[in-house]
C-alpha cells in the first residue's frame, strides 16, 4: 500500500509518499481499498501543526475517504468483502489502504459515484448540521453564505437552497462565483470588491435572516450587519486566517443571534446522532434534493501542492486525492 506521511509539521510541500506492506484485517476491523480521500481546509491545519487538536508527526492526514472493502476480521458483521463504504476517519485517508472499525463504516449509496462519496461527508455533514440542529431554515428565508465556492460553503448552499431558501453567495472570484450560482446560489457578491453589508441589504432589502461563515477576518463584522430582524451568524470556521471581534451593540441590535458550529467535537461525542444526521444527508442525495458536485481529482503524489492550492485560495470546490 501507499500512504501520504507528514513527517514534521510545516509547509504543504514537506509531505511525502511512502509505500508499505498491503494491511491485514484485525478482530473488529475491515480494511478498505481507497477510491479517494477528501481534502478539506482542517489537513492544511493539521499538517501545518496549528490545528486545536496538535498530532505528533508522524502521521497520515487525511479526514474521510470512500473505497471498497477487501478484507473484514474477526467478529465483524454487517461489512462484507466487497461493499462500497464511507468513513469519516479524522486522520489517515489519503493512503491506497485503510483499517478501520467495522461499526465506522458506511454504505455508499449504489447510485453515488464513490470520489463524490469520499468528497462530501465533512463539507455537507457541517453544514447539514449548522442549518438543521443549531438553527433552523424556513422556506423563503434568505441565506448569505460566505467562502462560496469552498468545501462548506458549496455544501451550504445546496443545503439551504434544499431546505427551501434564497441564498446568497459571496466569493473573491468570477469563478467561484459561477460554481456558487450553478449549484443553486440566487445572486452573488464578490466581497473583496463589493460592500458585503451594503450589497446583501440592497439584494434581501430588510437584512438577511441567517450567515454561514467558514471564512472570518474582515468578512465577518460586515456580514453580522447585513442581518435583519431575529438573524444568525453562524461562525463555522475562519479560513482566512484571523479571528474576528464582534461589536456586542451589533448582536443586540435586532435581536440578533452568533451560534458557534462545531461539528467535528459533536460527531465524536454523539455517534448515534451522527449516524442519523449522515443517513439525513445520503437519503437526501439519492432522493436528488442534494446535489453534490463531483470533485476535481489529484493523484495521492499531490497532496502537497493540492494542500498550496488551498491556501492559496486556488482550489474550486472539492478535490479528492485517488491513490
Ligand atoms: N466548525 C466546523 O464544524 C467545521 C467543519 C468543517 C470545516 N470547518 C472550517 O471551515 C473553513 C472552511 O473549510 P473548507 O473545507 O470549506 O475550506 P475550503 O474549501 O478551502 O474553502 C475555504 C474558503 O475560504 C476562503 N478564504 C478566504 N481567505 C482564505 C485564505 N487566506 N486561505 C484559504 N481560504 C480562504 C476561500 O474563498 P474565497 O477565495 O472566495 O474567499 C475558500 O474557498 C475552515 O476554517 C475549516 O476549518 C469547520
Amino acid at each position: 500500500m501507499r500512504r501520504v506521511v507528514c513527517e514534521e509539521w510545516g509547509s504543504p510541500e514537506s509531505l511525502v509518499v511512502v509505500e508499505e506492506e498491503d494491511l491485514e484485517a484485525s478482530p473488529g476491523r475491515v480494511v478498505v481499498d481507497v477510491a479517494a480521500g477528501g481534502v478539506n481546509f482542517v489537513d492544511a491545519l493539521f499538517v501545518a501543526g496549528t490545528y486545536q487538536i496538535k498530532v505528533p508527526p508522524p502521521f497520515t492526514p487525511g479526514s474521510e475517504c470512500a473505497g471498497t472493502v477487501v478484507a473484514v476480521g474477526d467478529g465483524v458483521t454487517g461489512v462484507a468483502v466487497g461493499d462500497r463504504v464511507l468513513s469519516s476517519l479524522g486522520l489517515g485517508a489519503w493512503a491506497s489502504q485503510v483499517s478501520l472499525a467495522a461499526e465506522s463504516v458506511t454504505p455508499v449509496p449504489d447510485d453515488l459515484d464513490l470520489a463524490t462519496a469520499a468528497a462530501l461527508v465533512q463539507s455537507y455533514c457541517t453544514a447539514w448540521f449548522a442549518l438543521t440542529r443549531r438553527t433552523t431554515v424556513a422556506e423563503g428565508d434568505q441565506v448569505l453564505v460566505l467562502g462560496a465556492g469552498g468545501g462548506v460553503g458549496l455544501a451550504a448552499i445546496d443545503v439551504a437552497r434544499c431546505l427551501g431558501a434564497k441564498v446568497i453567495a459571496a466569493a473573491s472570484s468570477p469563478e467561484k462565483l459561477a460554481d456558487a450560482t450553478a449549484i443553486g446560489a440566487a445572486a452573488t457578491i464578490a466581497y473583496e470588491d463589493e460592500d458585503l453589508k451594503a450589497r446583501a441589504r440592497e439584494l434581501f432589502g430588510g437584512g438577511v435572516d441567517v450567515v454561514v461563515d467558514p471564512v472570518g477576518g474582515s468578512h465577518t463584522e460586515p456580514a453580522l450587519r447585513s442581518l435583519g430582524v431575529g438573524g444568525r451568524l453562524l461562525v463555522i470556521g475562519f479560513a482566512s486566517g484571523p479571528i474576528p471581534s464582534l461589536p456586542a451593540n451589533q448582536v443586540l441590535l435586532n435581536n440578533r443571534t452568533v451560534v458557534g458550529i462545531d461539528w467535528g467535537a459533536w460527531a465524536m461525542r454523539n455517534a448515534a446522532d451522527q449516524t442519523s444526521l449522515l443517513d439525513e444527508v445520503l437519503a437526501a442525495v439519492k432522493d436528488g434534493r442534494l446535489h453534490p458536485s463531483p470533485p476535481t481529482q489529484r493523484p495521492l503524489e499531490d497532496a502537497g501542492s493540492v494542500l498550496r492550492d488551498l491556501l492559496d485560495r486556488k482550489l474550486r470546490g472539492k478535490v479528492v486525492l485517488t491513490p
